[in-house]
């Protein structure tokens, strides 16, 4: 039994010789002295056929799916007029079980439900679901979104080096806040108050004297008190920082960026075929990009209609929230670089516009579907202007004090740089055209959500 070729699933290739594979049983059919079942094993799929004594086997009459099994025996065509993945099956001719899954009420079925039109898992109850997303992760939709998120990141890494900017991997435990005080996640540090880091941009900044250009792929957590389809407490945040650019430079690269790593992306012929059965009208982004000033949005909004969330006209100076914005995208129906947001509604690093003092060198990136992907903006680099920003901003004397690093990088040869952040987990909302980033992520943390 051991004479065989022991290969990978959906490699086996060749008729006539004979292998082994294993994998985990996604279907069962028996038809008469028959039984056929397809293996699975990642994306790949083998349909193997026990006949003759085999088939009367106690454990291949009971056998379940997820059943976990190595099976060995000849490859061969399937015969004409029937179906099977990739046309082919293997003639079993031996097989050994190496984990069994269980029947009736605990069985894999009956714990995740097919709708049986769509042969899709049914996502009626999504908090039950995501209870048991251990098991939800073996499904279609899953596994998927799961391979597009690998490939995803590996394409972003693709993109810098080939722009040449290196990675880094800041701290996730810091002292200082970097996009506001109220979903800061506290922890008590050896008896010091010290927090989750909400965003790695400032110790990227600290980086730039001594790596040049960098970038890092890395979590971003979020102590967010409300429950959206676009909010995680646990996110994966790509960001960069670019040393002497203006902001012109930085609008450029970072359609650079979600341009390229597209086409890395549509280049392999698995990920496509994911991304165009998701999302069959995605159309890869053309460059440039629609840019629309803040002020502009404001009127578009006003014209349209559309309420702030308080049920007023918007004004300028309001913030644009998650409903207004995505309509507003959704009408669009293409990416928009949303610029110059007034200081007060944005970060403390964040420097007015030399032609319009009243807003920042500041961008979103909004996607139809998602709304803001990307946040990103020049940063102030004098150390005078850095100091005004922490007082305008509230800092007490105590916390610009904690900020003695970042003010450093001002008072030893400050220049000219910006970045942005950009959240995986809404990249692939956008792309894959799911409801929710939730769907996009390994184990989504939310609010009230912390396992499994
Ligand atoms: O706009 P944000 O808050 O910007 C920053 O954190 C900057 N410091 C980034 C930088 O310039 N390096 O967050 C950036 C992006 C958002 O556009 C969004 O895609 C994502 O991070 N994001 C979240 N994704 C999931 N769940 C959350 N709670 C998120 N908060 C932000
Ligand atoms: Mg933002």
């Amino acid at each position: 039994v051991t004479d065989a070729d022991v290969v990978t699933l959906g490699t086996e290739g060749q008729k006539g010789t004979r292998v082994r594979v294993w994998g985990r049983v996604h279907t069962v059919r028996k038809q008469s002295q028959l039984v056929f079942v397809v293996l699975r094993a990642s994306d790949k799929k083998l349909q193997c056929l026990f006949s003759g004594q085999l088939a009367k086997t106690y454990d291949i009459l009971t056998l379940t799916p997820e059943t976990c099994l190595e099976v060995f025996g000849e490859m061969r065509s399937v015969p004409s007029g029937q179906k099977a993945p990739d046309d082919r099956e293997l003639i079993v001719d031996y097989y050994e079980i190496s984990g069994k899954a269980p029947e009736g009420d605990d069985s894999f079925a009956t714990r995740i439900p097919l709708d049986p039109k769509t042969g899709e898992v049914r996502s009626d109850d999504k908090e039950a679901f995501y209870d048991i997303r251990h098991l939800v992760l073996r499904t279609e939709l899953a596994s998927s979104l799961m391979r597009v998120r690998s490939a995803t990141k590996k394409a972003f890494r693709q993109v810098y080096q080939e722009l040449d900017i290196e990675e880094a991997d800041p701290p996730a435990l810091v002292q200082t806040q970097c996009e506001g005080g109220s979903t800061l996640f506290e922890f008590d540090y050896y008896g010091q108050k010290a927090y989750l880091t909400q965003s790695s941009q400032l110790y990227l900044e600290t980086l730039l004297p001594s790596l040049g250009d960098c970038y890092c792929i890395e979590k971003s957590f979020r102590a967010e008190k409300s429950l959206t389809r676009r909010h995680l407490s646990e996110y994966l945040h790509v960001e960069a920082e670019l040393d002497f650019i203006q902001f012109t430079d930085l609008l450029a690269h970072i359609e650079h960026i979600i341009c390229r790593v597209i086409d890395i992306l549509m280049a392999q012929p698995a990920i496509k075929s994911i991304i165009e059965k998701l999302h069959p009208e995605f159309k890869p982004p053309q460059r440039p990009f629609m840019r629309m000033k803040y002020a502009e949005a404001i009127d578009w909004l006003r014209d349209e209609g559309i309420l702030t969330d308080e049920g007023k006209p918007h004004e300028f100076g309001d913030d644009i929230a998650e409903a207004a914005e995505r309509r507003m995208t959704d009408k669009i129906g293409k990416p928009i670089l949303l610029t110059h947001f007034p200081g007060p509604i944005k970060s403390f690093y964040m420097p007015p516009d030399a032609a319009d003092p009243r807003v920042t060198e500041s961008v979103d990136v909004l996607m139809p579907g998602v709304g803001e992907i990307v946040g990103g903006s020049m940063r102030i680099y004098d150390y005078e202007q850095i100091i005004a920003a922490y007082k305008r901003d509230g800092f007490t004397q105590k916390e610009i004090e904690s900020y003695f690093w970042y003010t450093d990088q001002r008072k030893y040869g400050g220049s000219p740089h910006g970045g942005y952040g950009l959240g995986l987990e809404r990249f692939i909302a956008w792309l894959c055209k799911q409801h929710t980033v939730r769907e996009t992520t390994m184990y989504p943390r939310y609010m009230g959500r912390c396992k499994p």
